[in-house]
């Protein structure tokens, strides 16, 4: 990624990863971007790394020698030590002198001991300490689970600039650096990211942010660690995660499912079909076809969550059970839910998916649909009045 000056003084300087496609099990369907940021000023100061990879590192080290002689870099700051932010470091310190000074968190200054094993020159900072690059002013802001208990801001005070690592941030690789540049488009990254990232700490998330909104900081521009930089309207995303933050729900229906033999397909398409009858907003994953990282994205603002599985060995499908645990790692609230699946003898999936539901606090509105092998027409109508019974409720509500 070619290094670009995005305000006085302030460079991005990380590099694009085009074709991860797995990130810690989140499909990354348009790769992401590892972010670094170089301030040019009396001082010259490096916020954050890139992971680790040796193209990745030494691409940082080259973007930064066409700005300046990276072993002029006085100061390192790291916001996150998640290795796709600090991976780098070793290379980096080792280049530009295992002596310089690196801002971290006090948990950060503890979690990059452990992770590297290195007597860094740790400087742990306090929540809204300030750091003198010369004309320009850092502060550093403490947002401990934004993403790890070790997170924190870094503010440029004089320049508007918020460097706020995974906040913000989107798995998007494109030719754009720039909100304005990509468009609306970016907030479904957006708000995937959100989903997968960091929906588990939405309560923790809205109350740093109301910390941080509540302290007048004039923002002009967000520059998240990963995807593109929010110059154009900050507020935009700002409000956005408060949003999320709430999950507050839409008119929104999600049918989730697996099947063995079709029977369970055809139950979830006449479902889908009472729901649409209420005019409800209906989406169909089958778990073998759509990424779980997927699913919890669109579960994020869904009101009925109603899912199916054949049983298999007494049990429902694995594939939904790899579906459901990644989904209920990440918390989500506001649901309604109903279960149904097709069996041959014995037929447990159904109470199996009324259990997670259970476990997630899931309200349950109807004890499920059970159909032994094949369902008939009967059946069917059974399904769609199920669909249109949870229209109308995600409707009352
Ligand atoms: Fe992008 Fe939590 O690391």
């Amino acid at each position: 990624m070619k290094p670009v000056e995005i305000a006085k003084g302030i460079y991005s300087v990380g590099v694009r990863d085009w074709n991860i496609r797995d990130f810690h099990g989140y499909a990354t369907d348009q790769g992401t971007t590892y972010n670094a940021f170089l301030i040019v000023d009396e001082k010259v100061a490096l916020i954050d790394t890139v992971k680790n990879k040796k193209q990745f590192t030494q691409q940082l080290i080259d973007n930064i020698a066409t700005i300046i002689d990276p072993k002029k870099i006085d100061i390192v700051i790291s916001n996150h030590t998640e290795m796709d932010h600090s991976g780098g470091l070793p290379h980096v310190m080792h280049y530009i002198g295992e002596d310089k000074p690196l801002y971290c968190s006090k948990m950060g200054k503890k979690n990059l001991a452990k992770h590297f094993s290195r007597e860094w020159n740790f400087h742990a900072v306090n929540n809204g300490e300030e750091l003198s690059l010369g004309e320009k002013t850092l502060v550093f802001l403490e947002t401990r689970m934004i993403h790890w208990p070790d997170s924190m801001f870094t503010f440029a005070k004089e320049d508007g600039v918020l460097f706020s690592s995974d906040g913000f941030g989107q798995h998007y690789a494109g030719y754009e650096l720039f909100d304005d540049e990509v468009g609306d488009k970016i907030m479904y990254q957006a708000k995937n990211y959100f989903a997968n990232i960091l929906m588990l700490y939405a309560p923790r998330i809205k109350k740093l942010i109301k910390g941080v909104v509540d302290l007048g900081l004039e923002i002009k521009m967000i520059c998240p660690d990963h995807g593109i930089i929010w110059r154009k309207d900050p507020a935009k995303i700002i409000n956005a995660y408060n949003a999320w933050c709430d999950q507050t729900p839409k008119r929104k229906a999600l049918v989730v499912y697996d099947t063995m033999w079709e029977s369970t397909e055809k139950m979830a398409e006449a479902i889908v079909d009472g729901l649409i009858e209420e005019n409800v907003i209906t989406k169909l994953m089958h778990v073998r076809s759509c990424h779980r990282s997927d699913v919890i994205t669109e579960m994020l603002d869904t009101r009925a969550v109603i899912m199916g599985s054949p049983t298999l060995n007494n049990q429902m499908f694995p594939s939904l059970m790899d579906t459901i645990t990644y989904i209920k790692g990440l918390k989500p609230i506001n649901k309604i839910a109903a279960a149904f699946g097709s069996y041959g003898w014995s037929g447990e999936a159904v109470k199996y998916i009324n259990k997670e539901f259970e476990a997630m606090k899931f309200e349950i509105v109807d004890p499920g649909i059970r159909v032994q092998y094949v369902p008939t027409p009967d059946d069917l109508k059974n399904c769609f009045q199920l669909g249109a019974k949870m229209g109308k409720l995600v409707n009352e509500s």
